[in-house]
């Protein structure tokens, strides 16, 4: 069983496909890490992220960097977000993600573009999305509560700024794929998230 879980930055997916990875115990790939991973080694070596010549070499970044905790800061999410309308370096990220998604037993994916282009022929897909408002507030505490310095206005306008890129890029941009169900957490707790997450994988299996 593939479940495809796609939507902007902050609207619960990585949650969602967590714990939809824990309830139907399969493995879970967050995409967005792949793009934080090729954003973050142009910062180290001062590279542009807006040069697709360097980023694609950045794609060959060491597995160990995906489980450091710098790729969950705003530095590198800005730099994964420019690298990731690079055609090049989407297509060098596709088999890593396909073959995550084909191995026996199935898989778990969130990101962007999994039920529109890595997991086309997925079980389950779904949309998650939530006001930028409400997208910000909950990444606004998320970097306060680690102790970064950030104001709501900032975290704001990079969450705008971000939906703008992924969703008018040229290649693979953010949308809903036409067989994906819809789920809007602007008003949802965590626990009645998932709730509606599984009712909807289960209608689907
Ligand atoms: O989901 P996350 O915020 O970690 O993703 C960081 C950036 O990587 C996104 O803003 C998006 O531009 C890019 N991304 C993408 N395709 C994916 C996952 C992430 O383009 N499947």
């Amino acid at each position: 069983m593939i479940i495809a879980v796609d939507g902007p930055a902050a609207s619960g997916k990585g949650t969602i496909a967590r714990a939809l990875a824990a309830h139907y115990a399969l493995p879970h790939l967050d995409t967005g890490l792949l793009y934080r991973a090729v954003g973050q080694t142009l910062i180290d070596h001062g590279g542009d992220p807006a040069d697709a010549k360097a980023a694609l070499a950045a794609c060959r970044f060491k597995d160990k960097l995906l489980v450091d905790p710098r790729l969950r800061d705003d530095a590198a999410g800005i730099a994964a977000s420019i690298v990731s309308t690079h055609p090049a370096v989407r297509a060098a990220l596709i088999d890593r993600q396909r073959s995550f998604a084909r191995q026996p037993g199935g898989a778990v994916l969130d990101g962007r573009d999994i039920g529109t282009v890595i997991a086309p022929d997925a079980d389950a897909k779904l949309f998650v999305r939530a006001t930028s408002q409400i997208r910000a507030r909950r990444r606004h505490n998320e970097l306060t509560a680690r102790g970064m310095a950030v104001t709501f206005d900032h975290v704001l306008a990079d969450i705008k700024a971000r939906d703008k890129r992924d969703s008018t890029r040229a290649a693979a941009p953010l949308r809903q794929a036409e067989d994906a169900v819809l789920l809007d957490t602007s008003y949802l707790s965590i626990e009645s998230a998932i709730h509606h997450a599984i009712d909807i994988v289960e209608q689907r299996l």
